[in-house]
């Protein structure tokens, strides 16, 4: 039996994406970001494809994640998974042991790290991550000297690596952000002085990426990506890579019925018909991820065309006008997003019509849509 809704996901767009992205930042490393299970996609398949495109690095959120990444990719050599964020005291000794790269955020972690490493009879690869202005975690630029001089002391460690994080790169000449960037390669810069050499050096995630180039240059060496893999953009600033949508979010409709004029749809009676109307509802709802805002302003494609969503999006069932198209039958594929001919719908259209973010829209995909790998 087929599931009702499924999200589609184009490994051959994805790899070409991440090849764009690579070529764009060339001779820079690419880090390709699959925390939350690939943004809640499935990182399995995600990571063999890029894996297999060439990809060696890998960043994620939280130890479960890094210890799924390595299972998937055993056996793979040269194969770096790295924590991104934080990581707490009880959870060090088994990513130390895991091999998993850690971010230093404060000297009694990094003791904590050394101490691990030192009883695991290992070294522990550490990125210092520093806060330059996300204001979220890691050494704030005033302590950096001082913290990376006490670090470096620590045994059992190799600091191969020094990174910060934007909270406003989606903005192209963000002032912020260039304040930033200053200040993260003057503490480069400072400590090169000293005599202390980072193998990776990273700031840029999407947004810098695409509106702040310097941040692929000299003293950087790596980026890291994440939304732009799967083909979606932060909605403000320049869109320099041109990536592609990876995904295809389809259902199928569930009943047609014609209508007369007055008849109102759904919760909330948000629409009333106006005129005798063709109404399909379709088998998808908020519970799969359509934001309720959606609700009387968005469009699915069925039978090739575009159709406006009527009537509020309810948990597993949303109403389409498909006055117009011929022949719709229950059963018939709905395209909510992604390609028909040469029409698209994407989730960075869904994100403007909620006043959010692709992220939100694709880490919410609910847990009954099949995620299926087109390879
Ligand atoms: C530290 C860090 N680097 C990189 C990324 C990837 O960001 P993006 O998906 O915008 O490329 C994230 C995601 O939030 C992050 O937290």
């Amino acid at each position: 039996m087929k599931r009702r809704v499924v999200v589609e996901i184009d490994l051959q767009a994805l790899v070409r994406n991440y090849r764009k992205i690579a070529a764009h930042v060339k001779p820079m490393d690419v880090l390709c970001v699959l925390k939350a299970n690939a943004y809640g996609l499935g990182v399995a398949a995600y990571a063999k494809a890029l894996v297999e495109a060439g990809c060696t690095q890998f960043g994620v959120a939280e130890p479960y994640e890094a210890l799924e990444l390595l299972k998937v990719l055993k056996g793979r050599a040269g194969i770096e998974v790295q924590m991104l964020s934080s990581v707490l005291p009880d959870e060090i000794p088994e990513m130390v042991k895991a091999g998993v790269i850690l971010p230093m955020t404060d000297l009694a972690e990094a003791k904590l790290v050394s101490a691990a490493a030192v009883k695991a009879k290992r070294t522990a690869k550490v990125h210092f991550k520093l806060d330059t202005g996300m204001g979220r975690l890691g050494i704030l630029a005033k302590d950096a000297l001082g913290t990376i001089r006490a670090v470096k002391a620590l045994p059992g460690l190799d600091c191969e690596g020094i990174f910060s994080h934007c909270p406003m790169a989606y903005e192209p000449k963000d002032p912020f952000t260039a304040k930033q960037i200053k200040l993260f390669t003057s503490i480069v810069a400072a400590c090169a002085k000293e005599g202390i050499r980072f193998k990776k050096v990273h700031m840029a995630a999407s947004d810098a990426i695409n509106n702040f180039p310097e941040t692929a240059k000299a003293p950087f060496t790596l980026v890291r990506t994440g939304i732009n893999l799967h083909g979606s953009f932060d909605p403000y600033g320049r869109k320099a890579l041109k990536v592609e949508p990876v995904l295809t979010l389809k259902t199928r409709v569930a009943q047609v019925r014609e209508l007369p004029a007055g008849t109102t749809l759904g919760y909330g009676r948000t629409w009333c018909l106006n005129a005798p109307a063709k109404v399909a509802t379709i088998s998808a709802g908020y519970a799969d991820g359509l934001p309720l805002a959606l609700t009387n302003r968005g469009f699915v494609f069925i039978g090739g065309r575009r159709c406006k969503i009527v009537g509020r999006i309810s948990m597993d069932y949303t109403t389409v006008d498909v006055t117009d198209v011929p022949g719709v039958k229950a059963g018939d594929e709905v395209i909510c997003f992604g390609k028909c001919g040469r029409d698209a719908i994407t989730p960075d259209d869904w994100a403007a019509l909620k006043g959010t973010h692709a992220y939100d829209i694709i880490c919410s995909l609910g847990t009954r849509v099949q995620r299926v790998i087109k390879a």
